[in-house]
């Protein structure tokens, strides 16, 4: 007998969650810190691009293979072809190695918001910068503060859908955007926020080379949560009823508004303060601090309530990534939901033990020259998530027949999609091409050689052995 697949509560329900996955640390800690390394305006621009003509597609694939086949990742991939299930592999890896850093920096938030009321904000900016310089290469703090974070996730999946990732969704998310909103006011009526509003907005190529196409790739699969099966899984859980395109546009608008509000919200703040745009990982811990220093005694209140607000942003995408190798688990290999839960926070807190040592007390790994941290975050951005991506695409626009994507997409015939036919011309051929495109130049142009070419060749050895995989 076919069991009922349980699904999502409500309407709104389903749009937050989806949201709640992709608004998280890529909009609000990587986004800012990428278009500050890579020049400003034109990453976002590029960045802007990708989202519109490539993200909206996939999300829309993404959203209809996970319905259709009322499976997860690995499930619904292999459905269609299972040449092609290596593509669901790919996801849950990248599932790992994601939360493999994820919950180090979520982590942070939650120590942060501790930070908030211990005095913080009457730091000097050195100060500010050195305590977190402090904080986070320390050892057993940070890596404290990240099970907890951990735990958190444990306990929000093992409930399941509707009881756990639904409601934390639904009340966290509507208080990070009012927050944000009234940080970004702050910001920009500091002395000389203008030069900061010029950096993301006035078009400057200058600095454009094909890492920096790579890193908007990388960053617009990542912020909305693409390219490795999360919101397949999300939508295998999704009503008959629903209008997938919509949500799909709902939900890419929502995720990209945050990032560029929390780039408003920094920006300014970064040339008010004669800070330096380009300091990497640390930015949001450091210029956001200096913000509500600024404001006086209210602002650590203002500190509070934001590093909440980001813990739970963090939260509600890394239960996501956390439902994808659950869901497998559940769904083909016949794990209960507590016991893949217990199974997977166990290997993942291994894994994010060591990205948060990386940052401290263990150095660079030998032949890949980069931390554990590093590694998992290029391996996942910059390999998995861009090829992922691509072969989602393909197996769309190359393997499912044109006729039942149709019927899915437009619930029977019953909603209308005007742009379908060019849905799918982007799906079948300009996304896998583009995304060719940007991958090959990337990789000339990326530092970290060694670590992109373990990475594919992960990959090319998950496509040869894909009939093996279940
Ligand atoms: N989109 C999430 C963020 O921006 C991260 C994420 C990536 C979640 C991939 C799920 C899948 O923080």
């Amino acid at each position: 007998m076919e069991k009922q697949r349980e699904n999502w509560g409500s309407r709104i329900g389903f749009v937050l969650a989806a949201a709640g996955s992709a608004v998280g640390l890529g909009n609000i800690w990587r986004f800012p810190y990428l278009t500050g390394e890579n020049g400003g305006s034109a990453f976002i621009l590029i960045y802007l691009v990708f989202v519109i003509f490539i993200g909206i597609s996939v999300m829309i694939a993404e959203f209809t293979l996970g319905r259709n086949s009322g499976l997860a990742t690995v499930g619904a991939i292999k459905s269609y072809s299972d040449r092609f299930t290596f593509v669901g592999a790919m996801g849950v890896l990248s599932a790992f190695l994601i939360m493999g850093f994820y919950p180090v920096v979520g982590g942070w938030a939650l120590a942060y918001i501790l930070e908030s009321v211990t005095g913080l904000y009457s730091l000097t900016p050195d100060g500010i910068g050195d305590t977190f310089g402090a904080f986070i290469t320390g050892g057993v703090q940070p890596v404290v503060w990240m099970l907890i974070f951990l735990a958190m996730n444990v306990l929000i999946v093992a409930k399941g859908i509707k009881g756990g990732i639904e409601k934390a969704a639904k009340v966290l998310m509507p208080t990070l955007f009012i927050l944000l909103i009234f940080i970004a006011i702050r910001s920009l009526t500091l002395d000389g926020a203008g030069e900061g509003l010029a950096f993301i907005f006035r078009p400057d190529f200058s600095e454009v080379d094909g890492g920096t196409f790579l890193a908007a790739l990388g960053q617009a699969f990542f912020s909305l949560s693409l390219g490795m099966g999360a919101m397949i899984t999300y939508g295998s859980y999704l009503s008959k009823k629903e209008n997938l395109v919509e949500n799909a546009v709902i939900v890419t608008g929502l995720d990209v508004g945050v990032a560029l509000l929390a780039g408003i919200a920094m920006f300014p703040a970064i040339f008010a303060f004669g800070m330096e745009p380009a300091q990497g990982p640390g930015l949001v811990f450091v210029v956001i601090p200096m913000v509500f220093a600024e404001m006086g005694g209210i602002g650590a209140l203002f500190g509070i309530i934001f590093f909440i607000a980001l813990a739970v942003a963090a939260l509600t995408s890394s239960v996501s990534l956390m439902e994808v190798v659950v869901s497998y688990l559940i769904d083909q290999r016949d794990v209960q939901r507590k016991k893949a839960v217990y199974g997977t926070g166990v290997v993942m807190a291994i894994m994010a033990v060591l990205a948060s040592l990386s940052l401290g007390v263990f150095g660079p790994l030998p032949v890949f020259n980069v931390g554990v941290f590093d590694l998992f975050d290029i391996l996942s951005d910059k390999v998995f998530l861009g090829l992922g991506g691509m072969f989602i695409a393909i197996v769309t626009g190359w393997v499912v027949d044109k006729e039942v994507l149709r019927k899915e997409i437009t619930n029977d015939g019953t909603v209308g999609f005007a742009l379908f036919e060019a849905w799918h011309f982007l799906i079948k051929w300009i996304i896998p091409l583009a995304v060719a495109v940007v991958a090959i130049f990337g990789i000339i142009d990326i530092e970290e050689t060694a670590v992109m070419l373990f990475g594919i060749a992960i990959v090319a050895l998950l496509a040869v052995f894909s009939r093996k995989l279940h």
